[in-house]
């Protein structure tokens, strides 16, 4: 891990010295945050790390500490680390492979780090901007760092895979335990702890809020409600949740069928290949969207396949009918955050590029280039919401309504996986550590 961090430092130094070009400054503050305090009380939301503090500093449990980069000079870390008996103070991660490559001062009081603030021609980078303003920063977020930043970390570095990679195991052993906790009968509510302890993570660690979906519950797209009893019947199972390692992120989707030789089984092994076919078609120079509107194309096929929908796939695919049992887009950026920056961001200096009209939840209108860590979750869902309109459309006649409706009981179909684009294709992270694993 050393080589490869030194190697990340390194780019993230560029990557810094072309910002401070771009705007005329000398240096960066990087402020990591501190946890938000509830609404009129004492208690506290979970810490969540300012991405571009963890993009330097691989640790995000380093509440309110600060970095200060120029580019070219050792980082230095001003390192939080007060004397606590209420709570776990931060520890200052001395002894790890990355220690060597800043120049360190401890912060014993948040307050300290004024006297080392010099804000004259510095940016700062964080989310308390009131707190900079009041420390004498005029350049608070600029837009021309912020958007060469953020353009340069859709561009994962080796240290930075290797972290995505290690994210997957935890994520893989959790996955496997749930799978295991459904089939044997277990609640919601126990699932996602079977998946906790298995990960070894907390529901403060995990990347996301766990969607543990039985049945029907797997037609919410966003479902984290966890119910506590088990229900009377199973049909099917989609969990959807992920890991972090040192701040990077998992995203990992499984969906089963509890009759492994149902017709839905059928359909979850077809989506399964699905997925896989489009991985296996990622290539560099290529749109996103151009892959999102294939799988279009192949669910509409399915529609037809399976007899949902009494029409030829292409018809099926032009009538738009595709949109309603697949709602979402085919994937994102991955890395320290699970949807993770310029998604839409078509250079370094920021030229946005919207999802299109017909796909407004699409996360990703990038061209495919070496680097670039996107997750792969194709999906096929039977939303009462989405399909209600069509009862009444010129269409509706073409619709099998009786099969859908015994289909609903299933709720839907997701499956996803984290990949890396390469030079002559994509590397599938999730399935590199599961034949390590030997699960699947
Ligand atoms: N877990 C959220 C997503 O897959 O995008
Ligand atoms: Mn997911
Ligand atoms: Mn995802």
């Amino acid at each position: 891990m050393q080589s490869l961090f030194t190697q990340h430092l390194a780019t993230v130094q560029q990557t810094v010295q072309q910002a401070l070009e771009l705007a005329r400054l000398d240096g960066l503050w990087i402020y990591a945050g501190s946890a938000k305090p509830h609404f009129l009380d004492d208690q506290h939301s979970p810490f969540k790390i300012n991405p571009h503090f963890n993009y330097v500093f691989p640790d995000p449990n380093a509440e309110q500490s600060w970095l200060y980069l120029d580019g070219k000079n050792k980082p230095k870390i001003y390192f939080y680390a007060p004397q606590d008996y209420w709570h776990v103070a931060p520890n200052p991660p001395t002894d790890t492979f990355f220690a060597s490559e800043f120049d360190w001062q401890i912060l014993a009081d948040s307050q300290q780090i004024a006297q080392f603030i010099q804000p004259q021609h510095c940016a700062f980078i964080g989310e308390d901007e009131k707190w900079a303003e009041a420390l004498g920063f005029s350049h608070i977020n600029p837009k021309k760092v912020l958007n060469v930043l953020h353009f340069a970390r859709s561009f994962k570095t080796e240290f930075e895979i290797k972290c995505l990679y290690q994210a997957q195991f935890s994520a893989l052993k959790g996955h496997h335990a749930a799978k295991n906790a459904f089939l044997d009968g277990k609640s919601e509510f126990e699932i996602n702890l079977a998946y906790l302890q298995a990960t070894q993570q907390s529901d403060n660690n995990v990347p996301y809020g766990n969607i543990v979906a039985i049945n029907q519950n797997s037609a919410i797209l966003h479902y984290t409600k966890l119910d506590v009893a088990p229900p009377a019947e199973r049909h099917s199972f989609l969990l959807d949740a992920g890991t972090t390692y040192l701040g990077y992120a998992s995203d990992l989707t499984r969906s089963y069928a509890f009759d492994s030789k149902s017709e839905f089984a059928a359909l979850v092994a077809e989506m399964e290949k699905l997925k896989l076919a489009v991985i296996d078609n990622l290539q560099v120079g290529y749109n996103y969207l151009s892959y999102h509107t294939q799988m279009h194309q192949w669910i509409s096929q399915l529609l037809q396949d399976f007899d949902f929908v009494k029409l030829p796939a292409d018809q099926i695919f032009e009538e738009g009918i595709s949109r309603t049992f697949f709602p979402h887009g085919l994937g994102h950026q991955l890395g320290l955050q699970v949807h993770d920056v310029a998604g839409f961001q078509q250079n370094a200096r920021g030229t946005h590029k919207a999802a299109p009209e017909l796909y407004p939840s699409l996360r990703c209108t990038r061209d495919l280039a070496e680097g670039m860590v996107l997750t792969i979750e194709p999906g096929f869902y039977f939303i009462e919401m989405l399909l209600n309109p069509w009862k009444n459309a010129p269409l509706a006649r073409f619709f099998n309504w009786q099969k859908i409706d015994e289909f609903k009981k299933f709720g839907g179909i997701r499956t996803e996986d984290n990949v890396v684009i390469r030079a002559n294709g994509a590397e599938n992270l999730t399935a590199k550590a599961a034949e390590m694993l030997n699960i699947r």
